[in-house]
């Protein structure tokens, strides 16, 4: 039987009493990142089998609109994490996914078809990145439900100009994420998540208590595990110093835009956004 209030109190730092955790469950609230691999092989037909299980995921209309390049040449994977530079772990991953939106496999069904495809549009962005990310989703439950440890890594899209050329990338085709995959050096300790009652709305949204509870998270974080000052987002920007919080943490990181180029490289991509 899983201990579900142990799993409970490690992922939320709260006692939750009207909460079961049934036993096949247990390891997706017990889910963590890995950031370090062994070297360790991950043998193709595992991989292939995970793969299986990632484009088993539900499909927008069974467009089924995303695609995965894997990566396993060890030169190959290290450029993508030099070219990130602050990453050097994902260079120790066997196995690195770009996990990719793909509206041009639409595009040429139609022209297949002597159609012309109408959707080059701000929904099939949307459509493309959520098929991508249910079945990266996917992907990682299954990783972790055999001992594999994955990251993902949002990086890759700092850095598109150089990774979809890498990957052969046309246009249509761009990377929600990278994944590194691999077997774990050792397993980091949970990530506390915000409670239920902040994320989770019963009819009607409702975040009118947002800022208390949110109050108590960040002193739940910080008992747990305090941020260092160096360890702050743009530090740069404003000054580092100790305790903060994961709330303060979150508001430095979105008060300085992030990718900003993004929009305009998809319009050279084929996407109108419109
Ligand atoms: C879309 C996405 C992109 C991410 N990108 C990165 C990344 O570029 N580098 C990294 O180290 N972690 C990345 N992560 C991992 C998160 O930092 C991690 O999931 C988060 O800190 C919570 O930790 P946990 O997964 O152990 O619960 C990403 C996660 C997601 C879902």
């Amino acid at each position: 039987m899983a201990d579900t209030q142990g799993l409970l109190q490690a992922r939320f730092g709260i006692d939750m009493p009207g909460a079961d955790v049934p036993d096949a469950v247990a390891p997706l609230v017990d889910r963590r990142v890995t950031r370090r691999y062994t070297e360790q092989d991950v043998p193709d037909a595992l991989l292939n089998g995970l793969l299986a299980a990632a484009q088993s995921a539900p499909a927008k209309s069974d467009l089924q609109q995303f695609s995965v390049v894997v990566m396993r040449d060890k030169p190959r994977i290290k450029q993508v994490a030099d070219w990130i530079g602050t990453m050097d772990w994902i260079a120790t991953a066997p196995v690195f996914l770009v996990w990719c939106g793909d509206m041009r496999r639409g595009q040429r069904l139609c022209q297949m078809h002597g159609m012309k495809h109408a959707n080059n549009n701000l929904d099939t962005l949307l459509n493309t990145a959520v098929d991508c990310s249910l079945a990266m989703g996917q992907f990682i439950a299954a990783a972790e439900l055999i001992g594999l440890g994955t990251c993902p890594i949002s990086y890759v899209r700092n850095h598109i100009e150089r990774v979809s050329p890498l990957l052969g990338l046309p246009d249509g085709v761009y990377p929600v994420a990278g994944l590194a995959v691999g077997w774990p050096v050792f397993r980091r300790p949970v990530s506390m998540r915000l409670p239920p009652s902040v994320v989770v709305h019963r009819e009607r949204y409702d975040d009118s208590t947002l800022a208390d509870a949110v109050g108590a998270y960040d002193e739940r974080r910080r008992a747990r595990d305090p941020i260092a000052p160096g360890s702050l987002k743009n530090n740069d920007v404003y000054p580092p110093r100790e305790g903060v919080g994961w709330s303060e943490n979150a508001a430095r990181q979105l008060s300085v835009p992030e990718r900003f180029g993004f929009g305009a490289y998809l319009r050279t991509k084929g996407f109108d956004l419109a």
